[in-house]
């Protein structure tokens, strides 16, 4: 294999670590940043005096970039290399580089918040703006103060926004390792396809058929997608005349593929045998797949967006950026002069595309990394006033204070409490955090941990997420309904159920559930366990080793503590309507989603309150995991949100913060167009920003 573009500069590279604490890596996806920067680190002795992190914004990324490193080195993954994800920990004493998500760094650094046992610490990936990255950044400025002596930060970026970090770095030096891209001809389809599937399942065909060998990297939104488009390529390559072309193998890359299927993607292909690629934007940057030369994008990604005044989030198939564009184009050129499809017009690349994308931290909910920073207790630390590279609308961050209120993380005057401190430590979003608490004062934490370890593991559990699936779900005959409860209970059952079975393989298959997803939640669950063990003052209501029995009493008990975990997310049913209104955002009708098990009385009727694991808009808002709540619950809920002052609980600084507060206002925003490589960085993002809050206006 060619030499990686980043070895040509291990000099130049080690020498600027050496001599700043802080320096900014920009190199061209594939050219060795994640794999490369921190063992050559580590040859120069910087494993000495602690570990080297490298965080990753994506999971599969650290299994994978590690388990690569690993390899080049000669070693056994989890030893000196090994890596950490939520769930997860694959490191031992021997560990000296440690790839881990950065939501795991962030956690590390509330036990630990100099982060000693680093030397090094590699914010890879930086373009990528997941939220818990744009939270390290902010971090790391302070860490680099109070341990100038002994810690390096790296900050890797496949694309140019270095100049910004750097300005945000008071101006640390940016070193560019020029990539090798070969020419990549980029040709427009004439107008955008009625069926994005289609129109790629129709060019990957026609470059197998006409074009020279390599390998073909396609683009797509979502693993029901892939799935799909593989079976329709598998089924028409082989109609293929044999002999007409060369042979083909046809491999999916997404997050939610098993390790095993994962790896497959790395290993070189037999000769003469051309690979079809099927990937979601994983493969955008996070993932180099050697061998491509044509590259099919449709132009569109799926992305999670939250709405801070609904409390609703959106799952939608939006328009990628340029900038993303771009990566995908350029994925074409590693090895030699290659192709990009674009299944759309030149036109809408010009005149829809935003120039970049939209950081998370500006489409999340804050809840839990507001209550992360402020179990921090960082004295110069104001929530409102963090030294974020992009900061988020202040409705964002209200929107988050006002949950932490309602679920006693904070008190009226914004300040953390001893829940709060206690919910900060578990590795879980903040209504269920809350909700194990509970559950351990009124005696149901075993069901509480089940149902917490349940959810977290939901997109496994399930094959697929098809309407279909869901179906089975609520039919599957030995499945247990929830009693009438709703989602949460029947979570509850069908792991008793399981558990009932000695964890029985066949019993899961025979019910569809998916096997590796049960075992990670029985995994979950047990660490959940521990930490809970650790954290509780007082004794734990942990039962392990006796039978569960389904009990009205758990089930009420259990009920009761998500109404205080999901005390934001509540709602109310409407006479009139078959809905239900939700309390504490501006009120939407919202409906139960279909798959739940949520039952009506005898009278046909719903209950009157019920709360809600999330609110998604599909093609309308639903609730989705819905469970019963009692009025006696509810009430307290109701006086708090009466009494909530959300200047008081923002520390009463809101006037002072108008500034970035201009997307309360639901009118179109001003449109700033901003062209060309050489704009700043900072107002692309903020342009794209406004035209992307125009366009959901407009919706
Ligand atoms: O981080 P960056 O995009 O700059 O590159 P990298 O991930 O370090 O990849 C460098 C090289 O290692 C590429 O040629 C990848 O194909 C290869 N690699 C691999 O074969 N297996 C992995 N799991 C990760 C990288
Ligand atoms: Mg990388």
């Amino acid at each position: 294999m060619a030499i990686l573009p980043i070895l040509q500069f291990e000099e130049q590279i080690l020498e600027t670590v050496e001599r700043n604490p802080v320096a900014v890596i920009i190199g061209e996806t594939g050219s060795g940043k994640s794999t490369q920067l921190s063992q050559m680190l580590h040859k120069r002795g910087y494993t000495k005096s602690g570990m080297i992190a490298v965080t990753q914004p994506r999971r599969v990324a650290a299994v994978s970039v590690s388990r690569r490193v690993a390899q080049e080195l000669g070693v056994r993954l989890g030893e000196e290399v090994g890596y950490a994800i939520r769930f997860e920990d694959r490191t031992s004493e021997r560990t000296r580089i440690k790839y881990l998500t950065d939501g795991v760094l962030l956690r590390e650094s509330l036990s630990n918040p100099e982060l000693n046992q680093y030397s090094v610490i590699i914010l890879d990936e930086a373009h990528e703006r997941s939220l818990n990255t744009d939270i390290l950044l902010g971090l790391m400025k302070r860490l680099i103060k109070m341990r100038a002596s002994n810690l390096k930060v790296l900050i890797t970026s496949a694309t140019l926004d270095g100049e910004k970090v750097s300005r945000f770095f008071s101006d640390c030096p940016i070193l560019n390792v020029p990539g090798k891209l070969f020419p990549v001809e980029i040709l427009h389809s004439a107008e955008s396809p009625k069926s994005y599937l289609e129109s790629s399942l129709k060019t990957a065909i026609d470059i197998h058929v006409q074009e020279p060998e390599g390998d073909i990297l396609i683009f797509m939104t979502g693993q029901d997608d892939i799935e799909k488009l593989v079976s329709k390529l598998e089924e028409r390559v082989q109609r293929l005349e044999e002999g007409s072309c060369m042979d083909a193998i046809i491999l999916p890359l997404h997050g939610s593929l098993p390790p095993e299927l994962q790896v497959r993607v790395f290993a070189p292909p037999p000769p003469n045998c051309r690979r079809f690629i099927v990937a979601t934007n994983i493969a955008e940057t996070s993932l180099t797949v050697d061998g491509v030369v044509y590259v099919i994008d449709s132009g569109y990604v799926k992305q999670r967006q939250y709405n801070p005044s609904t409390g609703m989030y959106s799952l939608d198939v939006v328009q990628i950026s340029k900038v993303q564009a771009n990566q995908r184009a350029g994925r074409a050129g590693r090895t030699r002069p290659g192709k990009c499809y674009r299944l759309y017009p030149s036109m809408v690349y010009n005149d829809n595309f935003l120039d970049a994308t939209v950081p998370e931290i500006q489409r999340s909910s804050l809840a839990g990394s507001v209550l992360y920073l402020k179990s921090l207790d960082l004295p110069d630390i104001d929530i409102l006033k963090f030294n974020f590279l992009d900061p988020p609308s202040s409705e964002t961050l209200e929107d988050a204070l006002k949950q932490l209120y309602l679920i006693d993380a904070i008190d009226e005057n914004g300040s953390i409490t001893s829940v709060g401190r206690t919910m900060a430590e578990l590795p879980l979003e903040p209504s269920l955090s809350r909700t194990l608490m509970e559950a351990n004062e009124n005696g149901c934490l075993s069901q509480a941990l089940t149902v917490a370890a349940m959810l977290s593991a939901e997109t496994t559990l399930l094959p697929g997420r098809s309407k279909s699936t869901e179906k089975k779900r609520k039919h599957a005959p030995d499945l247990p309904d929830g009693s009438g409860w709703g989602d949460h209970i029947q979570l509850l059952q069908i792991f008793e159920h399981w558990d009932q079975t000695d964890y029985d393989v066949d019993w899961c298959k025979d019910n569809s559930l998916q096997v590796r997803g049960m075992l990670f939640v029985k995994d979950v669950r047990k660490q959940l366990s521990q930490i809970m063990q650790k954290i509780a003052k007082g004794p734990l209501d942990v039962r392990t080793k006796e039978r569960w029995k389904e009990s009205r009493q758990d089930y009420m008990n259990l009920r009761k503590a998500l109404c205080v975990g999901y005390a934001n997310q509540l709602a109310e049913r409407m006479i009139r309507h078959n809905g239900y209104r939700t309390i504490g955002f501006k009120s939407q009708l919202v409906q139960v989603h279909p798959s739940s098990v949520l039952r009506t009385d005898e009278e046909g009727m719903l209950p009157n309150y019920v709360v809600y694991h999330e609110l998604i808009v599909t093609s309308r808002p639903y609730m989705r995991y819905v469970c019963a709540v009692e009025m006696p619950w509810v009430r307290p809920i109701l006086q708090k949100l009466e009494k909530l002052n959300i200047n008081k609980l923002s520390g009463g600084s809101s006037q002072s913060e108008e500034s970035f507060d201009g997307e309360s206002s639901n009118l179109p925003k001003r449109v700033v167009d901003v062209v060309g490589p050489t704009a700043d960085p900072g107002s692309m993002i903020q342009a794209a920003r406004e035209r992307f809050l125009a366009r959901k206006a407009n919706r």
